[in-house]
């Protein structure tokens, strides 16, 4: 499931994630790229122990936590620290596949990367190009959005981000391990959520929201991992 996210970042936010990221020291992002990923990858990163980088990804992290419709699509588990990355100059990263296990940098633990997810930092109007093209079944979607929406997707899918070739696309990335690993499982818990949500209180519709969420703990409890 391909899920647009609208506003995770405030028109706020997003100024101040903008000041912070024109002041920053870009590296090149071939650094945290695997050996097949490195050679098609040309964008520009920020390292994760830059302190823009740790103070803007806990924004965004703490965003995420509290947007509904992403920890009821995504449950996640572990959310790793957002990073950043910037394409400008016909940068692009051409397809490649996210590694399924990553280390926590600055920790010993490792995450499983169910979703990848990206908050788009530029306005669409100021660059061309810089699509995420995520491969399906139908050949590949391309994705663009407005500033301060993001894009959750299944990490095991082919991906890549058309070069940028005009303006820069600043974005935000970040893997979450969902409490609930398998994809069709967790779409039916968003599903069922969300037609929980959609009812209407009152009368008789209180006791079929009353089931109706027993039903969901009741498949949370056979799928996930805790
Ligand atoms: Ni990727």
């Amino acid at each position: 499931m391909l899920l647009h996210l609208p506003e995770v970042l405030s028109p706020a936010d997003l100024a101040e994630v903008r000041a912070a990221l024109g002041e920053a020291a870009w590296v090149d992002g071939r650094g945290t790229a695997g050996h097949l990923s490195a050679p098609v990858k040309h964008n520009a990163q920020l390292h994760w122990q830059d302190p823009s980088a740790v103070r803007l990804g806990t924004l965004v992290r703490m965003r995420l936590e509290r947007n509904p419709m992403f920890v009821s699509a995504a449950l996640p588990a572990q959310i790793l620290p957002p990073l950043f990355n910037r394409y400008a100059g016909g940068g692009h990263y051409g397809p490649h596949v996210d590694g399924s296990i990553r280390p926590i940098d600055g920790t010993d633990r490792r995450l499983r990367t169910d979703l990848s997810l990206t908050v788009l930092l530029s306005d669409p109007a100021d660059y061309d190009g810089g699509e995420l093209v995520i491969e399906d079944l139908l050949g590949g979607r391309a994705v663009k959005l407005p500033a301060g929406d993001a894009i959750l997707y299944p990490a095991d899918t082919i991906h890549e981000v058309t070069p940028v070739t005009r303006g820069e696309r600043l974005a935000a990335f970040t893997w979450i391990q969902s409490l609930v690993r398998d994809h069709a499982d967790r779409q039916s818990l968003f599903e069922l959520d969300a037609a929980i949500q959609r009812l209407p209180a009152g009368g008789e519709t209180d006791a079929a929201r009353l089931s109706l969420t027993n039903l969901y703990h009741r498949l949370m409890r056979r799928w996930a991992d805790v």
